[in-house]
């Protein structure tokens, strides 16, 4: 008898600390689901600085992952035809993954994206050699590049939470001349974009070619590969290159090529066309396209169906061109979260920038930036659903 009040006081201490749980358990929930930016640590660099992994949620569901090494979108999840939401990008299962061996994966990409060609460039009469990192040419800024370096990161919470990152670039960094501030702000916006807005001031001249490298693969998950993905490209024009990837200086209609993607059209379509140089140089699609429209104003430059998903993404941008890439280098040596290999073009990118090499070919749009100018540029990586 004594024991009862024991008991019951015992049994209400449960009963209480269940519903403490439950409750607390639909608070966590309510929170997942509730918009905004959640800061968690991602672990330790070889030099012993700590990087983090900030998570961006909108009130739609959609979650941007993103960590401040290399400002990397670790994961993108978009809803598809049903409403469930997946991963649409490649990505690593860890730090120490990232670091030891990332093809660029959801990166930031700096100084320079794409190739300087020999790694060579003259501005204002003075001539600076780049780092080589790819067949005896400059590519994606150097050995360390914009991806592998710590950005200082600020979250921004709200319905259309933010994360601003922040690096500076020495003077002479990658043989690139110029003490380079460059900021980028990612936001995850309500209608299941994401923003991506660049700028960046420099107190020498110097030349400047941001963009972000996703690879995208919209049936969620990296089922199987891009073949049967649909795009689109606002663009009439194509940057020819030669053998080593370096434009040719001269542009190309795309009309009647297997670079034609004024109307949707699948991309295994055309990509083995031997008989067609650019597509034989490029081991598939690797090309910049110039697009059409106003450079500096945010305009459509791309669209991507996956008709088993029923996933469109829509890709807009204030650049005047875009890198479109099939991943012809994947060859399963890198593997994602779930372990399984990612092999040849399992995803695709489309990387918004300048043209490559622009440095050395005065007729393309410039990529010089002076002090007292302020680089800027926007892309938008917005994700919808339709049916076919
Ligand atoms: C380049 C490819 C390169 C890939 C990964 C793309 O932007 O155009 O040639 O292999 O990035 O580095």
């Amino acid at each position: 008898m004594k024991l009862f009040p024991q008991l019951l006081s015992l049994a209400l201490l449960t009963g209480t600390l269940t519903m403490n749980s439950c409750s607390s358990k639909k608070e966590k929930e309510a929170s997942e689901e509730k918009p905004g930016i959640e800061k968690t640590a991602y672990g330790k660099l070889p030099d012993g600085q700590t990087a983090d992994l900030f998570t961006l949620r909108n009130a739609a569901g959609m979650t941007a992952q993103i960590t401040n090494y290399g400002g990397i979108i670790v994961s993108l999840t978009a809803p598809d035809k049903n409403g469930k939401f997946e991963d649409v990008t490649l990505g690593q299962d860890s730090l120490s993954s990232y670091v030891k061996n990332n093809p660029y994966f959801g990166a930031l990409i700096g100084r320079y994206g794409n190739r300087i060609a020999k790694g060579k460039f003259t501005l204002d009469g003075k001539t600076y050699n780049l780092f080589i990192n790819n067949f005896g040419n400059h590519l994606h800024g150097g050995k360390v590049g914009f991806d592998k370096v710590l950005w200082t990161a600020t979250p921004v919470d709200g319905d259309e939470p933010a994360l601003k990152l922040k690096y500076t670039s020495k003077d002479g960094e990658e043989g690139y001349p110029g003490n380079l501030t460059v900021e980028v702000t990612y936001t995850l916006q309500k209608d299941n974009a994401l923003k991506i807005d660049y700028q960046a001031t420099t107190d020498k001249p110097t030349v400047v070619n941001l963009t972000n490298h996703t690879y995208f693969n919209l049936t969620g998950g990296a089922k199987r590969d891009i073949l049967d993905h649909v795009v689109s490209l606002n663009a009439d024009r194509l940057i020819p290159v030669d053998k080593t990837l370096i434009p040719t200086g001269k542009l190309q209609d795309v009309a009647n090529t297997p670079f034609d993607f004024t109307n949707p059209t699948v991309v295994g379509k055309r990509i083995n066309d031997s008989t067609d140089t650019q597509i034989k140089y490029g081991g598939g699609y690797d090309h910049g396209w110039v697009l059409n429209g106003p450079a500096d104003s945010l305009k459509l430059a791309a669209t991507v169906y996956e008709p088993t998903s029923g996933r469109l993404m829509e890709v807009r941008t204030t650049e005047p061109a875009i890198q479109f890439y099939t991943g012809n280098f994947l060859d399963g040596t890198v593997t994602g979260r779930e372990g399984f290999p990612y092999k040849k073009r399992y995803a695709l990118c489309l990387e918004t920038e300048h043209y490559p090499d622009s440095p050395n070919h005065p007729a393309f749009p410039t990529t010089t930036l002076r002090p007292g100018e302020t680089y800027k540029s926007t892309t938008i990586y917005q994700f919808s659903t339709k049916k076919e």
